[in-house]
């Protein structure tokens, strides 16, 4: 199989290419990343010998045509992907999200390729902290920040082109990711990569809100399976029961670095700032016969710790930049 990967260069999309070329040797990989501050090339170093790399955007209409032409599936994992950074500028999310996916679809509607679609829990909104429900495959629509409603549309053009133009897509929504090559912006590795620092993590609010954590190879594990086995057509939403609070994790995190519990502070809060994510992901177990390997939250946050301090050459050079942005917002 020759499978275009976008976003390859990201932290979900290179571990990805990591996983599928250590458990898929006969797939072909091409990755296409625009290098965005978020992407970095030296994610796919160790496989870079086994991979084709282009470098463009994937609202480039010519150059996906191109790329797409050549491939029998894409995962489309490209975005943009911050929160924070969609409420200071939302532009480049309606861009990339929107009219890249909607690039995508054409492209794939053309050449008659499969098409994954990689997604996010956000677009469901939140839930409140006593909620017993959860997402499930079925619940309506109702994003909260500009990063959230441009993977809602993204993932409403998929349905269309399902439904209208007969696509071969799947869609994945997929809980909050930690482990390797996650950017420093994100929550875990900028508390992680704070303490080397020696500068104090730094919680939202009241860090009550819940993230249903899940780490970065379930996920990819979990979007292989929908590759092979998912229905053409059906949503799976992906989640491994991981709820915690932030203000748990970040203790957590200073307890494995050897500080006290409470050596953070709280700083003002994200605008609109959703309270919890809960997936149900009962419909890829069950269907699927997917499972989750990674399901002891600790060990994972202690490996990926240890991932941190072993690879400050792969985040330093982020880092300041990475913080400056966040003094600008008071965070
Ligand atoms: P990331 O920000 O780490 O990586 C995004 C990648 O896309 C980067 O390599 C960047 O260079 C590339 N990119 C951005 N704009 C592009 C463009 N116009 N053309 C081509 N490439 C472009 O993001 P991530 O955390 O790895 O997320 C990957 C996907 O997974 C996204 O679709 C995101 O919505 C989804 N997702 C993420 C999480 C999470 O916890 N991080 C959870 C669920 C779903
Ligand atoms: P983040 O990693 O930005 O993911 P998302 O917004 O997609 O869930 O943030 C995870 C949670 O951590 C979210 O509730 C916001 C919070 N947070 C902090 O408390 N402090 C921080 O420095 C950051 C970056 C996030």
């Amino acid at each position: 199989m020759r499978l275009l990967i976008t976003g390859g260069a990201g932290f979900i999309g290179a571990n990805f290419v990591h996983q599928t070329v250590e458990e898929h040797p006969d797939v072909s990989v091409t990755v296409l990343d625009a290098l965005t501050y978020a992407g970095d090339e030296a994610s796919l170093a160790p496989v870079a010998d086994r991979i084709s790399f282009a470098r463009g955007d994937v609202a480039d209409a010519e150059l996906v045509d191109r790329l797409v032409a050549d491939a029998d599936a894409v995962v489309h994992f490209a975005a943009e992907s911050h929160n924070d950074n969609s409420l200071s500028n939302p532009w480049p999310f309606v861009r990339t999200n929107v009219v890249g996916t909607y690039t995508l679809l054409e492209a794939v509607r053309r050449h008659e390729v499969r098409y994954h679609h990689i997604s996010t829990d956000e677009v469901y909104g939140d839930l409140e902290l006593d909620d017993p429900a959860k997402f499930t495959p079925t619940t309506p629509y109702n994003p909260s920040s500009p990063y959230s409603s441009t993977k809602a549309a993204s993932d409403l053009l998929v349905r269309a082109w399902v439904r209208s133009f007969g696509v071969q897509a799947t869609i994945s929504n997929c809980s909050n990711n930690y482990g390797p090559y996650q950017h420093v912006e994100k929550f875990i590795p900028r508390q992680i990569t704070n303490v080397v620092d020696g500068v104090r993590p730094k919680l939202y609010g009241t860090g009550e809100n819940v993230r249903d954590w899940i780490h970065v190879r379930d996920h990819n594990s979990a979007v292989w399976a929908i590759l092979e086995r998912g229905r053409i057509g059906e949503t799976y939403l992906i989640g491994a029961d991981g709820e915690e609070n932030n203000k748990t994790v970040v203790e957590l995190i200073l307890e494995l670095m050897g500080l006290e519990p409470d050596a953070y502070d709280l700083v003002s809060d994200r605008p609109g700032h959703d309270m919890r994510y809960a997936i149900d992901s009962t419909k890829l177990r069950d269907e699927l016969g997917w499972s989750p390997r990674y399901t002891t939250f600790r060990d994972g946050l202690a490996a990926t710790v240890d991932w941190y301090r072993a690879n400050e050459a792969w985040w330093r050079p982020q880092k300041d930049a990475t913080e400056a942005r966040y003094a600008q917002l008071g965070r």
